[in-house]
């Protein structure tokens, strides 16, 4: 299948981008090259006969029809966005600009091009989402398909908003669309502004590993390899016009998310003392979601798609990559934000 995938020089976006490759898939990789981009993601295929790539940004239509009638892809993954709640809360426009307004000029021009071509059947529009659009849980139950959303930070709202236009233009002008859901995602090339790199980074460094509050948010971890196939699953195999909630099964609260990470560090890159020493409690996220955790029956049950990676063997990939590619994450240190405390605007 000839898929475009937007923001293919994301973390995920990058891994979907190489896992397709992998599985025969031919792609065209649309990227913006913000500051979360890297090409060295896609290293691995950039040479491959199969693989093209488009600087241009979502929100721009005349771009986007002409990347569209150049490569007539069979299939759409959208992952291109903003996605750093920290950043949202500094400046939500950007988010509204990119995730809303990028998404519905995206779903306009991917509506154009199908309906031009005669509504071709097996046309599919994959919109990736997060979790977070569900709002908080408390200290027990799963977010579901089915769960009203109720998004909670600019970021997440943004979200929201973009996956109402994506269930709009399935019902309104019957674009064959499905979206996804997902938790936390960890792994190879996540940017070093998130939770997992930080602290890799700072307790590489010696310096304080920064944990919001006392730590006890609760996030499902997902492993982005794992979330990569499932996507190019749900894109095959899933229902038109469903949506589909993946998660990897494993709940931690922050605080032992950061201990396991340390605990991991002092086995793998021993230190003058333990990790767990530079553990800091700093001032909490405002609007700070306390738990999300997802039933992933659906996908599971209908697609056969299940998390294959552990949270500690996934980590312990994590840490490792983490450790052999300094290069990678270095040149990424030197952009704005990275390694200031962002989000108190509020
Ligand atoms: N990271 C997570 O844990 C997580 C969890 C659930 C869902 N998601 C969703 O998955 C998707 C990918 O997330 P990520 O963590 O890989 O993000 P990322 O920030 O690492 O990458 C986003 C990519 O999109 C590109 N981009 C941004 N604005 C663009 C624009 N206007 N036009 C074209 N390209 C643009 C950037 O250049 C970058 O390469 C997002 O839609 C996000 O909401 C992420």
């Amino acid at each position: 299948m000839k898929i475009l995938v937007t923001g293919g020089l994301g973390f995920i976006g990058s891994a979907v981008v190489r896992a397709a490759i992998a599985q025969g898939h031919q792609v065209v990789n649309l990227d913006a090259m913000t500051y979360a981009a890297c090409e060295a993601n896609v290293a691995p295929v950039a040479d491959h006969p199969a693989y093209a790539f488009e600087k241009a940004d979502i929100r721009d239509g005349a771009a986007l029809a002409r990347i569209f009638a150049a490569h007539e892809p069979e299939a759409v993954m959208h992952l291109a966005a903003e996605s750093h709640v920290d950043r949202s809360i500094d400046g939500p426009a950007a988010f509204v600009e990119t995730n809303v307004l990028g998404t519905a000029v995206l779903l306009e021009a991917a509506r154009r091009f199908w309906s031009e071509r005669g509504r071709p059947e097996g046309f599919r529009f994959l919109h990736v989402s997060t979790d977070e659009v569900y709002g908080s849980l408390g200290a027990s139950g799963f977010f579901t398909e089915t769960t009203p959303y109720a998004p909670n930070s600019p970021y997440s709202a943004s979200k929201a908003g973009s996956d109402h236009l994506v269930r709009a233009w399935h019902a309104t002008y019957g674009l064959p669309v499905i979206h996804t859901n997902c938790s936390n995602n960890y792994g190879p090339c996540q940017f070093p502004e998130k939770l997992i790199p930080v602290a890799i980074l700072n307790a590489l460094a010696g310096r304080p590993i920064p944990v919001y509050g006392q730590g006890e948010n609760v996030r499902d971890w997902l492993y982005v390899e794992d979330h990569a196939l499932a996507l190019l699953r749900a894109l095959e195999a899933g229902q038109v016009g469903r949506g589909y909630n993946i998660g990897g099964e494993a709940e931690a609260r922050n605080l032992d998310l950061v201990r396991l990470l340390c605990r991991i560090l002092d086995a793998l890159r021993p230190g003058p003392e333990p990790y767990e020493r530079l553990i800091t409690f700093v001032a909490d996220r405002p609007g700070h979601d306390l738990r999300y955790a997802i039933d992933c029956r659906r996908i599971r049950e209908e697609l056969g798609w299940r998390p294959s990676v552990t949270l500690e063997s996934g980590l312990r990939r994590t840490v490792q990559w983490y450790l052999d590619n300094e290069a990678w994450w270095q040149a990424l240190q030197q952009r704005a934000g990275v390694g200031k405390r962002l989000g108190t605007a509020a």
